[in-house]
């Protein structure tokens, strides 16, 4: 289908910006086609360049957990602004953000605000190695934790493998610092421990995988990790960037909690929910860690934009209009939703799983997954192509999914009986261009 405007849009975009866009999966690359301009949203809603409206699905990857241009955090922002954008100084709401959220995760004492998720995790890395006194990280295949050099390393080939980089420009010498591992492995977690005594500053892991498709953790495996980190003298770092507190009132960890999963990672990381859609992002965790970071400590981190007010606001304002129905609300659509994906795919025959985490979820396509997906390796063996048919259908008819079948499917609490019937009268056409798609 053509994009129209969107059309236009692109072809000047590619001429000034590279690939046209900021984020490279913005780009479409990996379902083709072109990518829609947006100008706007409102609630479940977002309406591109040609003024038509779509179900989003994306919800900027996250932070817009209870829908887009919330009244409330609107109003917040707009308030926050009025009274200055930039002070490059202390505020009050910042203090108030940080209790929200130690409030909100017993584990956490101490929270030092910066402005993306990649700064969360470059400086939890650097904090565990400032800790610890030892270079070695170790992470886990088809993990995502932003593009800081030492994070980007991908699936290594094997337990134990030294990473290459999995980006052009990144040197030897610091891939060489993250050994990759494959996800929901206990042996592995042993074997790498095992070779490397004394030399591992910490472990990172997603809470629950949520960036090759979802894939939650096998039962015990968080406290497991926990456990041989507290051993082995290395730290847990647990990136909820993108579970926390979209999954529940604490993240993923509080989920993990609840269902008696208990275990204590030394330091957190956050973003996207408690910027509400503003740049604001976090490291957290307990006091003696965590005061090992300048001004306290000798641990150096720093920024201009860090506990911006604006974006403080957003984030605070978000996080204390997130109540108990908001995520029964999330829940309850995010099953609603599922079951739809479900049944339109089951009468059309296409094989796939549907993986969750609290309330994420994703499909992954094709029969070699159907017994479920425990790990990269096994997410790398669907059938993308089924989802690039299924996607492009979607959008035709007004629903905007994210653009790449390794992506969580992100509903708001905005999302009401109205876009759920949207969504739901578009999924039979869709399910027949995934069934009947080529690779
Ligand atoms: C688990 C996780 N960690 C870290 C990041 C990086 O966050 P940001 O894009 O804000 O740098 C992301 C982004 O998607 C993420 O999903």
């Amino acid at each position: 289908m053509s994009g129209g405007h969107n059309e236009d849009l692109f072809a000047r975009a590619r001429r000034a910006m590279p690939g046209g866009v900021s984020s490279p999966v913005r780009a479409y690359g990996s379902v083709g086609g072109t990518p829609r301009f947006l100008e706007s949203a409102h609630g479940a809603y977002v309406v591109d360049a040609d003024g038509r409206e779509y179900v989003d699905l994306i919800a900027s990857w996250g932070p817009a957990i209870l829908g887009h241009a919330h009244p409330e955090v609107i109003e917040a922002v707009t308030d926050a602004a009025a009274r200055g954008l930039s002070f490059g100084a202390s505020t009050p709401a910042e203090t108030l953000l940080a209790e929200e959220i130690s409030g909100r995760v017993a584990a956490v004492e101490r929270v030092r605000f910066v402005s993306t998720g990649t700064e969360a995790t470059m400086t939890a890395v650097r904090l565990a190695r400032g800790v610890t006194g030892r270079d070695l990280i170790v992470k886990f295949s088809g993990h995502y934790h932003g593009h800081s050099d030492g994070l980007l390393a991908q699936a290594g080939s094997g337990v134990a493998t030294l990473a290459l980089p999995g980006s052009a420009g990144v040197p030897e010498a610091i891939a060489a610092q993250t050994i990759v591992v494959p996800y929901n492995d206990p042996a592995a977690i042993a074997e790498v421990f095992a070779r490397h005594p004394g030399r591992i500053a910490a472990v990172i892991v997603e809470a629950a995988a949520a960036n090759m498709g979802v894939v939650a953790p096998e039962p015990g495996f968080n406290a497991l990790l926990a456990q041989t980190c507290h051993d082995n003298g290395a730290l847990l770092i647990l990136d909820e960037v993108l579970t926390g507190f979209r999954v529940g009132p604490a993240g993923y960890w509080g989920v993990q909690q609840q269902t008696g999963e208990t275990y204590a990672p030394d330091l957190f990381t956050y973003g996207k929910v408690i910027g509400g859609g503003l740049p604001v992002a976090a490291v957290a965790g307990r006091a003696e860690v965590m005061d090992l970071l300048a001004p306290v400590g000798p641990v150096y981190q720093a920024g201009t934009l860090s506990g911006n007010p604006v974006a403080v606001a957003a984030g605070l304002a978000t996080l204390r209009r997130a109540d108990a129905a908001v995520y029964a609300a999330l829940d309850a659509t995010s099953a609603a939703l599922q079951a739809e994906v479900g049944a339109a795919l089951e009468r059309e025959g296409v094989p796939h799983v549907i993986q969750t985490a609290g309330n994420l979820f994703s499909v992954f396509w094709g029969a070699p997954v159907a017994g479920g997906v425990p790990d990269y390796e096994t997410a790398t063996r669907q059938e993308s192509f089924r989802y690039a048919a299924f996607f492009h259908e979607m959008l035709a008819q007004g629903v905007s999914l994210p653009p790449s079948a390794f992506e969580a499917w992100f509903v708001t609490a905005s999302h009401d009986a109205d876009a759920l019937s949207r969504i739901a009268a578009a999924l039979p056409a869709a399910a027949r261009a995934a069934a009947s798609a080529t690779p």
